[in-house]
């Protein structure tokens, strides 16, 4: 392969994270990008052959030009124990040119990957890409970035969060900072609050070894929806370059407390019991294989945050995400105050303008209030609308184009990563306290029936 090509070592590369997410996001990429060429040498602790590996890329790669991509991927395999030096060592010897390591593995072997290697083991410039969650708690946090620091410069970690590379989320960042007709109402003045959705229909899928321990708290809010919060409440950063767009979203996170400092009142959490989702029927999740009940263990959270500076200070960020929910909602609401005085003599609707972003389909809808179509001094709300389109890149494959080409604007920096978990500490530890109940839903509908509507 030429020079040209990009080393990508995927550590877990039998696991199901590489085939269900990585390798169909290099598929994309490699789609997408002709003249991109990539060596991906696959390391696992099974007996697999470059063939096997081989395979299991080929049925990754599902789009019709799947051939045509694969000639440009050269791929080996190496059965290795990665939290192992001598094993790492022999596997990342002789690496040059553009090098990336991905950890497609649980953070624990992340970790203990991290404590084998040695600076000198590593190629020159290698790039670190680790996947969510990081760490398990602010200090396993910390003690990761330590960890990775030891080994590369920060502009070489690349903290994988997804969410960053949706292409509504980006969109944002266009809306507010290419017109000006947002930016000057973006603050406490004139936003009475924002609210990020995240609703799915889909249940466990089998990975009950993972979410179980998780829930659905640290498994979309501490990470993926705070990530929007910041980009969503960032000040305008000179350029997107990763030290400006990532000081802007590190400064958000900063100033991120819950709301009146009351972990309690702020949150609440529900787990499904069952139902049935388009015709299908689920079962509650505490039947669901590998599940252990006495966790209690929620598969819907919803809690508010705010932001505390000069901008925000006053303004509630509701953030909620589920699983298992009929007609999932997912996106960003900012609704603006009503105006102080209508004239008089202009009746009907006068609610402040909502503007949505809605994260796939990805829509951007504004309501406001409009003179009626019957009676002009009757005001009816109005929806003005425009699709966005989904981006040319899937999210994943988005973030892993910013890891092979070295850039780690759309990765998250250490800093933030430990202030995500700070964020939620309280939540999390009101909930082992019990200061929060456990509610239930039944699979298919919005969630418990008492809970604010956020749409
Ligand atoms: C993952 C979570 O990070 O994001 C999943 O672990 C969730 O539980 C997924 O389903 C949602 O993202 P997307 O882009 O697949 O809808």
């Amino acid at each position: 392969m030429d020079a040209a090509a990009t080393t990508l070592v995927v550590f877990g590369a039998t696991g199901d994270l590489a085939s269900r997410l990585l390798l169909p996001a290099l598929g994309d990429l490699m789609v997408a990008e002709p003249d991109r060429r990539v060596r991906l040498i696959g390391a696992g602790m099974e007996d697999w052959t470059a063939d096997r590996l081989t395979k299991v890329v080929r049925a990754s790669f599902q789009t019709a030009d799947a051939d045509a991509a694969l000639e440009r991927v050269e791929i080996e395999y190496h059965q290795a124990d990665i939290t192992k030096a001598a094993d790492l060592k022999k596997l990342l010897k002789g690496l040059s040119g553009q090098v990336a390591l991905y950890f497609a593995v649980p953070p624990a072997i992340a970790a203990r990957a991290c404590d084998a290697m040695t600076p000198e083991m590593l190629p020159d410039g290698v790039m670190l890409a680790l996947e969510k969650p990081f760490g398990i708690d602010e200090t396993g946090a910390r003690e990761l970035n330590a960890r990775v620091a030891a080994l590369v410069p920060e502009t070489q970690v690349f903290r994988v969060d997804h969410f960053l590379g949706k292409s509504t989320t980006l969109n944002v960042l266009g809306a507010r900072f290419a017109n000006r007709i947002l930016e000057p109402l973006w603050s406490v003045e004139n936003v009475e609050s924002v609210s990020i959705v995240y609703d799915e229909k889909l249940g466990l899928e089998g990975r009950a070894g993972y979410y179980d321990g998780a829930g659905a708290l640290v498994d979309m809010i501490q990470s993926h929806l705070l990530q929007v919060l910041a980009v969503v409440a960032m000040e305008q950063p000179t350029t997107i370059g990763e030290a400006d767009f990532r000081e802007a979203t590190s400064a958000v996170l900063r100033a991120t407390r819950v709301w009146d400092d009351d972990p309690a009142e702020c949150s609440r959490r529900a787990r499904y019991t069952s139902g049935s989702i388009d015709g299908d029927e689920k079962p509650s999740y505490v039947d669901e294989p590998g599940v252990d009940p006495a966790r209690g263990t929620e598969t819907l959270a919803t809690a508010t945050f705010e932001v505390r500076n000069a901008r925000w200070s006053g303004v509630p960020f509701t953030l909620r995400s589920g699983k298992a929910l009929g007609d999932p909602a997912r996106e960003i609401v900012v609704r603006f105050r009503a105006v102080r005085h209508v004239p008089e003599g202009l009746r009907g609707s006068s609610d402040g303008a909502v503007l949505r972003f809605s994260l796939g389909p990805d829509q951007m809808s504004l309501d406001l209030n409009l003179n009626g179509a019957n009676d002009p001094l009757v005001l009816e709300r109005a929806t003005l609308s425009a699709d966005l389109g989904p981006g040319q890149l899937m999210a994943y494959a988005e973030v892993l184009s910013g890891i092979l080409d070295a850039d780690p604007m759309l990765s998250v920096r250490g800093d933030a990563a430990e202030h995500c978990w700070r964020i939620v500490q309280p939540i999390l530890d009101a909930w082992k306290n019990n200061e929060v109940p456990l509610e239930h839903y039944q699979a298919g509908s919005h969630g418990p029936a008492a809970w604010p509507f956020l749409g």
